[in-house]
């Protein structure tokens, strides 16, 4: 079964640029097929929505509002408006943006909701630091991450490991890391969260074309969050090729 990529472009993207880098991926039937979506920033939401209209290609965005009603919110973009635009998934809780913005679980739950009530599908990201993985922490970590889900699982879960320490280093974690912690994932939600009708567990942090397959090979990896690789079409197109 093909597995899900989802390109993550982070800060990053000019309309032009934009415009080249979907029309390459849209001519290859790995980049253009259900399955695979790109997660841009929300200011070339339309753009992108437009390119992608009638496409197998999916549009997702990188973070929503915790607030589901309109109102006076400066700067916040809004579940219900996501959806306007044909979203698919929505990043929560992206490293980046637990170091940068204090995203915590109190905010990510009311995140999720938000997401979810609007017929988006969240992809709770999580991860460790290198500190919390050399003190032996790295599992109750993730463990605390999780207890965003509590309450709060049901239907299809997708969840994305991201150790912080693989992000953007090109310091891709080991196959036995990687396939340990998505177990590990896989059991907590089993034990803690009974409510999901499935999981799928993405692996991100420093995916690139040459350890694709490694990495979509490894036991309990139902897919990839990309970032740096994803701005590039013929690495993403191999990615693509490797799920
Ligand atoms: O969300 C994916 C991202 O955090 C991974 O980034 O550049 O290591 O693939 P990168």
């Amino acid at each position: 079964m093909d597995k899900l990529v989802i390109g993550n472009w982070k800060m990053n993207g000019r309309r032009s640029a934009n415009g080249a880098l979907l029309a390459a991926l849209l001519g290859e039937t790995a980049c253009n097929r259900r399955g695979v979506s790109v997660a841009v920033p929300a200011v070339y939401l339309a753009d992108v929505a437009a390119q992608l209209a009638g496409q197998s290609l999916t549009l997702s965005a990188q973070d929503v509002s915790q607030f589901a009603d309109d109102g006076a919110y400066t700067g916040e973009v809004s579940a219900a408006m996501l959806a306007e635009f044909g979203i698919e998934y929505v990043l929560l809780g992206h490293s980046e943006r637990r170091q940068y913005f204090g995203e915590d679980n109190r905010l990510l739950g009311a995140k999720f909701d938000a997401a979810s009530n609007a017929g988006l599908v969240p992809v709770l990201c999580v991860g460790e630091t290198l500190a919390e993985r050399e003190a032996g922490q790295a599992e109750s970590v993730i463990a605390t991450q999780l207890e965003v889900l509590l309450g709060r699982a049901s239907g299809h879960l997708v969840i994305a490991y991201e150790p912080v320490w693989a992000i953007g280093t090109g310091k891709v974690a080991t196959i036995e890391q990687i396939a340990a912690m998505h177990a590990h994932i896989k059991q907590w939600v089993l034990q803690n969260a009974k409510g999901a009708d499935s999981i799928r567990v993405l692996y991100g942090g420093s995916v690139k074309a040459e350890n694709a397959d490694a990495v979509l090979s490894t036991p309990n990896v139902d897919g990839a969050l990309v970032g740096g690789a994803s701005l590039n079409a013929s690495a993403f197109r191999k990615i693509c090729e490797a799920a």
